[in-house]
């Protein structure tokens, strides 16, 4: 069985397509001739996933899902959230974004939480009805960037399940078994296998 991902991101369609091996081949909506950008325009992750698997479902017409991830910090309201990818402007620069909100909590002094969290949420089309699964990792913002590894906010994001490093500083393998969008995955991926009998 196919199923489309609503992602033009090649490492996550390998992280996910890892996951949901034995139950389908994941393909990009490029690979059905759908190149356009994917409208995003909700103000919350389950808005925003729901509207891209939405899209695409119109579009192609076949079993698909789509997936959007906050970052949400404590001291700051719960921001940058689901304006995560646009924090510091619209060129969605994973270093600007980080720096400004390395600022925005040092802005609230030393005493001020660092606790976070990362949030996903997955919108599946299945037989034309329409599933939502949610996964989060908990842990902290660190003082400063730490690591190669990963993307966006990895370097300064601190898993409570790996304390003395940061996100940026594990492998690939460990990062998907802890992360948002593991979980998340794991969870379709198990609602999944019960639909197959
Ligand atoms: P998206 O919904 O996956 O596009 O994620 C929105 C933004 O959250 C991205 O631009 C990243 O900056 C950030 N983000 C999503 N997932 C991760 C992650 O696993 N590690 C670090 N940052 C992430």
């Amino acid at each position: 069985m196919k199923m489309v991902f609503a992602t033009g991101n090649a490492h996550k369609l390998h992280e996910a397509g890892e996951i949901l091996s034995d139950l389908c081949e994941l393909v990009m909506p490029s690979a059905l001739g759908l190149t356009e950008d994917i409208p995003e325009t909700g103000e919350t992750l389950e808005e925003n996933s729901l509207q891209k698997a939405r899209y695409l479902y119109d579009k192609l017409k076949t079993d698909c899902f789509a997936d959007d991830t906050g970052l949400e910090v404590e001291a700051l309201g719960g921001a940058p959230g689901v304006y995560s990818a646009r924090y510091a402007g619209e060129a969605k620069d994973s270093g600007a974004n980080m720096d400004k909100l390395l600022r925005e909590l040092q802005a609230l002094g030393p005493g001020a939480s660092r606790r976070a969290r990362f949030r996903t949420v997955i919108t599946l089309v299945k037989d034309g009805c329409l599933y939502q699964f949610e996964g989060e990792m908990k842990g902290s913002i660190a003082n400063s960037r730490s690591g190669s590894e990963g993307f966006g906010y990895d370097p300064i994001f601190i898993a409570d399940e790996y304390p003395d490093r940061t996100v940026a500083q594990l492998d690939e393998h460990t990062k998907n078994s802890i992360s948002h969008r593991g979980r998340a995955l794991r969870r379709m991926a198990a609602w999944l296998k019960t639909q197959n009998g």
